[in-house]
């Protein structure tokens, strides 16, 4: 079959960001866009000559010509072997569990995860690197680097594949396999979890509500929740993946999976309900009449892995990015493990957990994971929770209330600011930075604060630096500030503040989370004079 080298020029822009190339959808299928970027990922890894790789998407909006787009630039740049989904199908985790069973030489996962999906939204391109996880920053400079100089990239000129059927075709002299996208990574939660617990409190009439968000994860919790554990049918809701998403935005949130909040949040709902994002790493908990925050989740999941087979020998550490909560800090002091601060974005977890310096992970946007792969995982949290909540027979509410009365809480929440003037964003950070040195010692609605600094992270297994991961404010008494600039969105720039507030008193442990920040809200907005953004109010509190 022939080669052919088509004659190209770079294109702007095509930086990846906390998690990947992330573009509008019809940037992505302008001409040599998406060749352009798949050519920069070979050429940056030392070619595919030989190599085998997972190829897998979320079935967004051009996910299936894209895929086959990837086929043939694999198969014409000398690839081996790409192993994919049916349907071109694969949950990000599942997709990384397939990376490292398989002992690939990475791959390429299309997503842009939590943002709505179709031809006027969004489309995401990431490269893994072969332990599964989304690739260092070393790794995505050196293909931003090949996107700058690229001159041509390598295709051939056939028609679709199949990718329907489960099984074995060639594409030039590469083999594609085409594997059922579920069975793998339902076996590897076979063996991390006990699902005869979980099956007998099912049986028991612990009902469980699971919003797929018409994304990736239906198919994995019907045969996961439905099938195995025994759930009745109807307990994964919006389960079919669209290329839209429903038309809705697959972020699992209270603000974007209203549903399901409003019907957890009543007397008789369901005892425990969750929901996953559009490629299947994020996950947000909840119990009747209970909202868990992601932090919180982290925090109570260190504390009871041990509850769960896979996790029965105890915990080497827990790793957070700087901006989660100080929760699961103290749960690793008493259990006398270490709590890593991370720069966001899962990549940076990847060498605690290749090095087993830590077990679980987890991030304040709706992200927990373990060293089973090396990405967040959603489905994973659901049954780890409900694992614990299987072993423990309480409520979630009581679990949590046990956990705050042991711990103390920190009371959390996360204001955007979206898609803001970048001049604007960028302004706001500078007011901030521009006052760190001078914060220590001054006082803004009543609160004092103790400590002020941009973070800078040293990664303790390469030594490799990250500088500028967030502006943090520390006041007395265990609350917290902090700003950032989102590095995921496709519009203008995003202003993230993120607050916290630490209760130990046992009668206020139950307040309203924003209430009881109001007085952090406060001073955040004093010290970086948010109403200069000219906006009434955050776009999303979550
Ligand atoms: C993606 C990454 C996460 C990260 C998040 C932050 O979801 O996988 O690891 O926490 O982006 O997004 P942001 O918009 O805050 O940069
Ligand atoms: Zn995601």
């Amino acid at each position: 079959m022939e080669i052919k080298t088509i004659p190209t020029t770079p294109i702007d822009g095509q930086k990846p960001g906390t998690s990947g190339l992330r573009k509008k959808t019809r940037v992505f299928m302008e001409a040599h866009y998406l060749e352009n970027f798949v050519q920069s990922v070979f050429d940056a890894i030392g070619g595919a000559e030989g190599k085998t790789f997972v190829v897998g998407g979320d079935g967004r909006y051009f996910n299936a010509e894209a895929i086959q787009t990837i086929l043939r630039m694999a198969a014409a740049n000398g690839a081996k072997h790409v192993i994919t989904g049916r349907g071109g199908l694969l949950s990000t985790p599942a997709a990384s569990n397939l990376i490292r069973k398989n002992a690939t030489d990475g791959g390429l996962i299309l997503s842009a995860s939590h943002n709505p999906g179709g031809v006027d939204e969004d489309f995401g391109l990431k490269f893994n690197i072969p332990n599964g996880g989304p690739a260092p920053e070393s790794v995505t400079n050196a293909i931003f680097e090949a996107t700058c100089n690229i001159n041509r990239y390598l295709t051939l000129d056939t028609p679709a594949i199949d990718l329907e059927t489960i099984g074995e075709t060639l594409l030039g002299k590469m083999t594609v396999s085409v594997v059922d996208p579920v069975a793998d990574y339902a076996e590897l939660m076979e063996e991390l979890f006990d699902f005869t617990a979980i099956r007998e409190h099912i049986a028991n009439g612990f009902e469980i509500r699971f919003d797929a968000m018409h994304a990736i994860t239906g198919p994995y919790a019907k045969a996961i929740l439905e099938d195995a554990l025994g759930a009745p049918s109807g307990t994964a809701i919006n389960a079919i993946p669209s290329e839209d998403f429903g038309g809705g935005h697959p972020d699992p949130n209270p603000a974007w999976a209203k549903d399901l909040m409003n019907e957890l949040m009543s007397d008789d709902g369901p005892d425990f309900g969750a929901a996953s994002d559009g490629d299947g790493d994020r996950n947000m908990i909840l119990g009747r009449n209970c909202y868990v925050s992601p932090s919180d989740s982290l925090a109570v999941l260190t504390a009871n892995a041990h509850l769960a087979p896979g996790y029965a020998n105890g915990l080497a550490g827990v790793a957070r990015s700087m901006p989660t909560s100080c929760a699961v800090d103290r749960v690793a002091l008493e259990l006398g493990i270490e709590c890593f601060e991370t720069p966001t974005g899962w990549k940076f977890f990847g060498n605690l957990l290749d090095a087993g310096k830590a077990t679980l992970c987890g991030e304040e946007s709706f992200g927990t994971g373990s060293d089973h792969v090396r990405e967040k995982d959603g489905l994973w949290a659901v049954l780890l929770w409900l694992n614990i909540l299987a072993s423990r027979k309480c409520s979630v509410s009581e679990l949590l209330l046990t956990h705050w009365e042991k711990y103390g809480r920190n009371y959390y929440s996360r204001h955007d600011f979206e898609a803001l003037p970048i001049a604007d964003a960028n302004a706001l950070m500078a007011r901030v930075s521009g006052q760190l040195n001078d914060l220590p010692g001054k006082s803004f609605a009543g609160l004092e604060v103790t400590k002020a600094d941009s973070f800078a992270y040293e990664d303790p297994v390469d030594g490799s630096k990250s500088s500028n991961q967030g502006l943090r404010i520390q006041f007395s008494g265990g609350a917290r500030a902090v700003f950032r600039l989102s590095g995921t969105g496709t519009e203008g720039a995003t202003v993230r503040l993120y607050v916290e507030y630490l209760e130990t008193e046992p009668s206020k442990l139950n307040g309203d989370v924003q209430l009881a920040l109001a007085p952090v809200i406060e001073a955040a907005h004093e010290i970086a004079d948010i109403a200069k953004l000219g906006r009434p109010g955050p776009d999303v509190i979550t």
